[in-house]
């Protein structure tokens, strides 16, 4: 059932995987991934718990073990590179789980966010979430761990977006979300794309994920079993079966 979708010949990949070995320390997770995003793209990746979906975005931001493979930005090696390197190169991640500081406030979570910028480039940042999540302007001075989980959410992708970034990683945003507020993240990460941004999203919630995506990618055991068009995945009654759970 595998089809092999290659990145397309004329423009040059946002994110290029070829062959990637990952894990932590000597405890190996992935193994030979081969991945790609196009520019625009909307890309979600899903399978069972455990499978090593969070290692990989960690693997391309710089927060587990490279061992082997190349993971190439907007066409350059950027394998191994360390986070800060790659927050420079336009790359922001929105980890699973502790991604807000919950002692903090609102606005001070956001200048966390953006801690190596300039003043005027923090300014524009936060005016620029404001705008994009405009239920968090009146939550400013409120502490982070006031927040409903969906408001904490907005906060995490807030806070990646302030170095307003082209290229977003998200570990599975409407985790633990109420059905309103995965739809109203769901939304957000829309509008976010309409904007220009490119997405690799992982996500529990595959129906959910993949109805708006271009493309998916099936991870099992650290290894990619399955990519196609998200319209294919959808569709494919045995993936149904196994993969996209009691929600379809
Ligand atoms: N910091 C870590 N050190 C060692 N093993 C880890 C670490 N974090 C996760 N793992 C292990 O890596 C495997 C893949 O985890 P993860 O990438 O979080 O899976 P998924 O996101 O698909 O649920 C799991 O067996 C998990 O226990
Ligand atoms: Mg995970």
């Amino acid at each position: 059932m595998m089809t092999n979708l290659s990145p397309n010949t004329i423009e040059t990949p946002v994110l290029d995987v070829k062959g990637l070995e990952a894990g932590y320390g000597s405890v190996q997770i992935l193994y030979g991934i081969d991945l790609y995003v196009d520019p625009g793209e909307f890309v979600t990746i899903i399978g069972p718990n455990g499978c090593g979906k969070s290692t990989f975005l960690k693997a391309i931001f710089g927060l587990a073990t490279h061992y082997k493979g190349t993971v190439e930005h907007n066409g350059s090696d950027v394998s191994g590179w360390r986070t800060d390197r790659l927050v420079e190169r336009g790359i922001a991640y929105v980890p699973q789980v502790d991604n807000v500081f919950p002692s903090l406030t609102v606005r001070e979570n956001m200048q966390m966010g953006g801690i190596r910028l300039s003043a005027p480039r923090l300014a524009d940042g936060i005016e620029r979430v404001c705008w994009t999540f405009p239920d968090l302007v009146p939550r400013m001075s409120d502490l982070a761990a006031s927040l409903s989980g969906g408001e904490r959410q907005m906060l995490a992708i807030s806070r990646a977006l302030i170095s307003n970034p082209s290229f977003l990683l998200l570990d599975e945003p409407t985790a633990a979300l109420s059905p309103k507020y995965q739809q109203q993240i769901m939304g957000c990460i829309d509008s976010l794309r309409n904007q220009g941004l490119t997405v690799l999203l992982v996500e529990q919630n595959a129906r959910l994920s993949l109805a708006r995506s271009d493309r998916g990618y099936i991870f099992s055991g650290g290894k990619v079993v399955h990519t196609g068009s998200a319209a294919t995945i959808l569709d494919d009654p045995q993936i149904g079966e196994y993969f996209l759970g009691v929600q379809g």
